[in-house]
């Protein structure tokens, strides 16, 4: 045998299968790679987006919002605070659980409840309309309650998911619009912009409507993955309340750079059954996550991952300092419940699976546990 046959055995038949070893797995997982480089080096080329003027937030149990406490936020009293009117503008899709738990935290501040929620999903398939088919587990505040169904349809062409979800937004803002006229003319609008499982706490919004902080501020909020067991860090931001005037909007994005700190929870994953698990992995926007691996919607791997708060969809967190990213990475379980909404504690009985220690979900849809939930509900 010749010595270069000799060396086309020896190196490169086993190249070339490497290669093609290689091509495979870049092609299987490359969703999973590009994750990985570029959220493994994160902290290195970016910076956290949202506002960068943090106002520290001062608060102790039964404190009083008078001058003394605006002025440690830099802000002065409202002469005339009686003409403010707190409005909770919600877009629901299905987290009936942490909207009840948010309705009770904000019950004493908030004036009205606007709640918009469509039959169709944001890719135009039917959705149930929860909240109007469980509407008597709110009856509570049901004299607050605005309500409007969104008709949704299938897409048509050149139409994406995107463009629904603002569509979706718009209807909020024509929906604020229109029910503005019942106020008096010198009424005051604050609204609360965030989604279901962005829960300001109620203090702060005690605070914001007895306080002139300015026209638009945002919350920095509490993140956690999950329940109340996996704390992720300060990181939410989206959350704002904001002075209503003509020509206002209904926004989820940066709208300033000023941000109250620690005024509430995001509570992302935060669901009761392994069902709506798998529905939000596979919805729209996170659909290319999964990267063709159907072994990530595995039942009891995903119970596994929210015992352990480990990222559902194994990759790696979005982290600005690689501090955070390794705590993120092996996040600590909390044993502390001090600090949570109020009503979580209160109906804990009833929230087991959003406290520490209550990790195992149940196999059942929504609708079955609804059913079961509504009998204790109606008793209220
Ligand atoms: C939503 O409701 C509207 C009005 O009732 C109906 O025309 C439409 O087909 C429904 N959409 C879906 C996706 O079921």
């Amino acid at each position: 045998m010749s010595i270069r046959r000799q060396r086309l055995r020896t190196f490169l038949l086993p190249s070339i299968v490497a290669t093609g070893a290689l091509l495979y797995f870049v092609t299987q997982y490359h969703y999973q790679i590009r994750n990985t480089i570029s959220y493994a080096t994160r902290p290195i080329w970016d910076t956290a987006e949202g506002p960068q003027h943090v106002i520290p937030h001062y608060h102790g149990e039964g404190l009083e919002m008078n001058e003394h406490v605006c002025q440690l936020h830099g802000w002065k009293k409202r002469p005339d605070a009686e003409n403010y009117r707190v409005l909770d503008a919600i877009l629901v899709s299905s987290e009936l659980d942490l909207l009840e738990i948010r309705m009770n935290e904000l019950d004493s501040v908030v004036d009205r409840f606007f709640i918009v929620e469509s039959n169709a999903t944001f890719t135009g398939l039917p959705k149930e309309t929860y909240f109007a088919n469980n509407r008597a587990r709110f009856s509570k505040f049901e004299k607050k309650i605005s309500y409007r169904l969104l008709p949704g349809y299938p897409l048509e062409d050149g139409q994406t998911a995107w463009n629904v979800e603002a569509k979706t937004r718009d209807t909020m803002t024509a929906f604020l619009r229109s029910h503005m006229t019942e106020f008096a003319p010198s009424t005051r609008p604050l609204v609360i912009m965030s989604d279901v499982d962005e829960i300001p706490s109620g203090h702060t919004l005690q605070l914001l409507r007895s306080c002139d902080f300015g026209t638009s501020i945002h919350l920095q909020l509490r993140s956690y993955v999950y329940s109340f067991e996996w704390f992720l860090g300060f990181n939410s931001w989206r959350a704002s309340v904001n002075l209503w005037m003509p020509g206002s909007y209904y926004s989820h994005r940066k709208s300033g750079d000023v941000m109250l700190a620690d005024s509430g929870w995001h509570c992302s994953y935060c669901f009761r059954t392994i069902p709506e698990y798998v529905a939000k992995m596979t919805g729209f926007s996170h659909h290319d996550r999964i990267g063709g691996q159907l072994s990530l919607l595995d039942p009891q791997r995903i119970q596994d991952t929210i015992c352990r708060g480990k990222d559902i969809f194994g990759m790696l967190p979005e982290a600005f300092s690689y501090v955070d990213l390794l705590a993120q990475i092996n996040p600590e379980p909390q044993v502390s419940a001090i600090n949570l909404p109020r009503f979580l504690i209160e109906a804990a009985d009833r929230f087991k699976f959003l406290l520490p220690g209550g990790c195992q979900r149940t196999a059942e849809t929504t609708a079955e546990v609804e059913t079961l939930d509504a009998p204790d509900d109606l008793e209220r």
